[in-house]
């Protein structure tokens, strides 16, 4: 039975696609996208689709696509009916906490508004330090919000901490760290089983084959 692949665009596209290939996986037009996002594996009976990472989960919850790559960040944010099946171990980085140098919102009498691509993820964290925060939901170039007044401080990922140091941010605490992780749908898991283990198994013989690299 044929398999629907959804692939994040962006940061992992590269490194997933490498993954990929390295399994012995026809991925030559995923390589090269142009704008096309839908893409044919030229050895396997796979479709590649290049999707955002919230529409990845939806495309796998959906069974329109049988298997997601996709970045725990995304996975915890929203979306649970699906299974979590392995960890690629790459796109690795971290949920923080920052601020401003100097400032310590723990210690903060009063209200504390928290800027963050991520609402739930920041919310649930302040909730178990016993701290109920305003979140203020921002959708990109997220450090620039506690410069410009608009937050007491951000909950971020970090890969580099150059965004970080480069706007005077500091970290003041890890929340969680991050990776991408392979999504299978529950329908799928049962249907086509066989299939989607055969690429379990060829991605993990990879990961493992990278641990050992390192
Ligand atoms: C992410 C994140 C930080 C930055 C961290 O943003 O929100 O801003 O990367 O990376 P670093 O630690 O290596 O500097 P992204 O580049 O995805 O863009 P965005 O701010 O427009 O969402």
């Amino acid at each position: 039975m044929s398999l629907s692949i959804a692939l994040t665009k962006g940061r992992l596209q590269k490194q997933t696609i490498a993954m990929l290939e390295e399994c012995g996986y026809g991925v030559e037009s995923v390589k090269n996208p142009g704008r096309a996002l839908v893409f044919q594996d030229s050895n396997k009976d796979i479709n590649y689709f290049l999707v955002k990472s919230h529409d990845c989960i939806t495309y796998v919850e959906h069974g329109v696509a049988d298997i997601g790559v996709v970045g725990k960040d995304t996975l915890l944010e929203g979306g649970k009916d699906y299974y979590e099946m392995l960890d690629l171990e790459i796109g690795k980085c971290k949920f923080i906490v920052a601020t401003y140098k100097g400032e310590d919102i723990f210690s903060k009498v009063g209200h504390i508004k928290i800027g963050t691509k991520y609402p739930s993820v920041a919310q649930n964290y302040f909730l178990s330090k016993g701290l109920d925060v305003e979140i203020i939901k921002i959708d990109g170039s997220v450090e620039l919000a506690p410069i410009l007044g608009l937050c007491d401080g951000i909950v971020d990922i970090m890969e580099t901490g150059t965004t970080l140091k480069e706007n005077g941010l500091v970290v003041l605490d890890t929340v969680c760290d991050i990776s991408a992780r392979v999504i299978v749908n529950k329908a799928a898991f049962k249907l086509k089983k066989q299939e989607v283990m055969a690429v379990l198994n060829d991605l993990e013989r990879i990961v493992k084959q990278n641990a050992s690299r390192n």
